[in-house]
């Protein structure tokens, strides 16, 4: 086993993620990763095409392996989103979830805690309490209604890429969620719709050889909102990082 401790001192010398640096090429970046959060209340103001557009085409310079770009993005705008969101809680009210991507089976360890906390966040952000199932399963029904979101995008893959198409989507999610944030647009990546991707793909007519990843809904934040108060934060870079230099 390569010994690691030496580096790890050396790792946060060199990642002082928690001291923002003055000036440099990256500053923008970093903060802009720093201050992007998950909007759950929006305004019902349309985003502007041209603010669409630059949006999309910057998440489309996102890597993939032998740069396939895998992804196929469905968008909705005008009264087209408020239908889908109409269409998808009718159709949940009397279906079991069909996802096309394997769901995670258990959380375990620190994975269960980082879950357990980031429920609790906007549970509590909400003033619903840990007993209280029936205001927790009213808040994650939200999901089908994309949280009053003017957009939603929903985010497919080639099914003859497997895993591997669906890392390159994740990586345009986070590109794309990114960008919206760089142009004052909130957002959120939701896994919730994909549950039922077998009616996403036939309410949007989706061919059969795509796979539905999980939407982003964008809008405008509600800053009004106390569920739009709270922030998540992350296991410290030292947790995730191990340097091998010898
Ligand atoms: C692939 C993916 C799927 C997600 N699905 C949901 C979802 O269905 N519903 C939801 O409220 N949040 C969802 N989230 C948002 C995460 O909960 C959120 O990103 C995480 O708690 C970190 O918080 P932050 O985005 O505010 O930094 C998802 C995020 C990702 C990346």
């Amino acid at each position: 086993m390569p010994d690691t401790s030496r580096s790890q001192e050396r790792l946060a010398d060199a990642l002082p993620l928690g001291r923002p640096q003055e000036a440099g090429p990256s500053v923008g970046f970093r903060r802009l990763l720093l201050e992007r959060w998950s909007c759950r209340a929006y305004l019902p103001d349309q985003v502007p095409d041209d603010v669409i557009a630059e949006m999309f085409a910057t998440a489309q310079r996102t890597a993939s392996w032998c740069n396939t770009q895998p992804w196929q993005v469905y968008l909705t705008k005008g009264e087209a989103t408020r239908g889908f969101a109409v269409s998808l809680a009718e159709h949940a009210r009397t279906h079991q979830p069909v996802p096309d991507l394997t769901v995670p089976g258990e959380y375990r360890g620190v994975y269960q805690e980082r879950r357990r906390g980031a429920g609790l966040a906007l549970y509590a952000s909400l003033g619903i309490g840990r007993e209280d199932r029936e205001a927790r399963e009213k808040q994650q029904l939200k999901n089908l209604d994309f949280f009053g979101a003017p957009h939603v995008a929903v985010i497919t893959t080639d099914r003859d890429q497997g895993v591997y198409g669906a890392v390159d989507c994740g990586a345009y999610v986070a590109n794309l969620v990114n960008a919206a944030s760089s142009l004052g647009v909130a957002s959120l990546a939701q896994a919730a719709v994909a549950m039922y991707s077998d009616h996403v793909r036939e309410y949007l007519r989706i061919p059969p050889d795509r796979l539905v990843v999980c939407v982003v809904s964008f809008g405008y934040a509600d800053t009004t909102h106390p569920v739009n108060r709270f922030r998540t934060t992350r296991a410290d870079v030292r947790d995730a990082v191990t340097v091998v230099d010898r």
